[in-house]
């Protein structure tokens, strides 16, 4: 079995983040998603990656290198534009050569891994094997309608859901699929859909296997679920303290403190994550928040949160709660009067206030 991530795309639903970086390499509990993905496929005992990659394959090549930090062997393959997940598959044809193969979207996070699926793919050998979660808002994903336990139809982001059954980010395939990807055409919103290729296969008559996932699946692709993966991840992680904590200062619950950090004064209540270098100073930080290396916590409060690299927030009134704050922001207090909101925000940023 070959593994293929694929972590073309644009990243829309994250801007600006993603106008400076790969929706791919943004930190959960201090770690690109991206590595979450490699790690399952790794776990299953997939050796041989091929990483779709587009514009922003500097930042993840840098990022994952050969592979050889998981044992692994990547290979990168470039996609021009974004012309659909099957359209990544197709040219990513060379590469599979003759084996099966996983297709794992760079942007997906499944809290028990893919182990036991690969397993039944092998063991089964159907054509594809498709991975389903139920979802609150199914119109936001490829949707499977199920018949006696098998897969009647697959549609792509349908106005009227006929289930709550969501096409998890998590596909395992047979050659076939190539077939099946050259005889469908782009849908209205020019993609080449995998969802379109896998019905090719049901109606062709072949074996695609439904599984329900059990555990929970986040799509990352947007803040609210970006912090949900956060604070499902940073539950699960043990405490680890390697930084310096003051003796004005309490730590609470599950925390993890990477070396150089440092906290003062503070109290820092888990699950959370204080990445390197970091500076927590008579502050508080509350449960669910991943501080990431070098950031800085000077006098404010920070909960829900996801800070990154070189970041400082200093002497804000009120707490800072599901936020998600890109690289070498700074949010402060201005000393002086009037008391007006002073700005410099990218493009699409978004900033609440009371
Ligand atoms: O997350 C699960 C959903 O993923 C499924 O339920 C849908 O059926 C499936 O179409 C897909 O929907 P999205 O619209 O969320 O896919 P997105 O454009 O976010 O792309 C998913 C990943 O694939 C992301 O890491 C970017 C990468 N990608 C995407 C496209 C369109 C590529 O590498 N190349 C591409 O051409």
């Amino acid at each position: 079995m070959k593994g293929l991530i694929l972590s073309g795309g644009k990243g829309t639903r994250l801007r600006p983040l993603t106008y400076t970086r790969a929706k791919q390499l943004v930190p959960v509990a201090n770690k690109p998603v991206l590595f979450y993905g490699i790690e399952a496929l790794a776990a299953a005992g997939i050796r041989t990656i091929g990483i779709v990659v587009g514009d922003t394959q500097a930042e993840i090549r840098a990022a994952v290198d050969d592979g050889s930090a998981w044992g692994v062997d990547v290979t990168y393959i470039e996609q021009d534009a974004p012309r659909g997940l099957a359209h990544a598959v197709l040219i990513s044809e060379q590469f599979i050569g003759e084996d099966s193969f996983v297709v794992y979207l760079g942007d997906n996070l499944l809290a028990k891994g893919i182990v036991p699926f690969v397993d039944q793919f092998v063991t089964e050998q159907p054509a594809a094997q498709i991975l389903l979660a139920r979802v609150p808002e199914p119109q936001m994903f490829g949707v499977a309608e199920l018949e006696d336990g098998r897969v009647k139809k697959l549609v792509e982001k349908p106005s009227k859901p006929k289930s709550d059954l969501a096409l998890v980010g998590v596909y395992m395939f047979s050659r076939e699929v190539f077939g099946a990807i050259r005889e469908i055409s782009p849908s209205l919103r020019n993609e080449l859909e995998i969802t379109d290729a896998i019905q090719k296969l049901i109606d062709r008559g072949l074996a695609v296997t439904p599984h329900i996932v059990d555990g929970w699946w986040k799509d990352t692709g947007k803040l609210e679920d970006l912090l949900e993966a956060n604070r499902l991840i940073l539950e699960t992680m043990e405490s680890r303290i390697d930084g310096d904590v003051d003796s004005d200062s309490h730590i609470d619950g599950n925390v993890v403190i990477e070396s150089g950090a440092s906290i003062i004064r503070s109290t820092v209540r888990g699950p959370v994550i204080i990445g390197a270098r970091a500076k927590v100073s008579d502050a508080y930080v509350g449960p669910f928040t991943s501080i990431m290396n070098d950031v800085k916590i000077l006098r404010s409060e920070v909960e829900h949160s996801i800070i990154l690299e070189g970041s400082e927030i200093s002497g804000l009134q009120g707490r800072v709660n599901d936020s998600l704050v890109g690289r070498n922001v700074k949010i402060f207090r201005r000393p002086v009067t009037p008391s007006a909101y002073q700005f410099m925000l990218g493009d699409n940023s978004k900033v609440g206030i009371r």
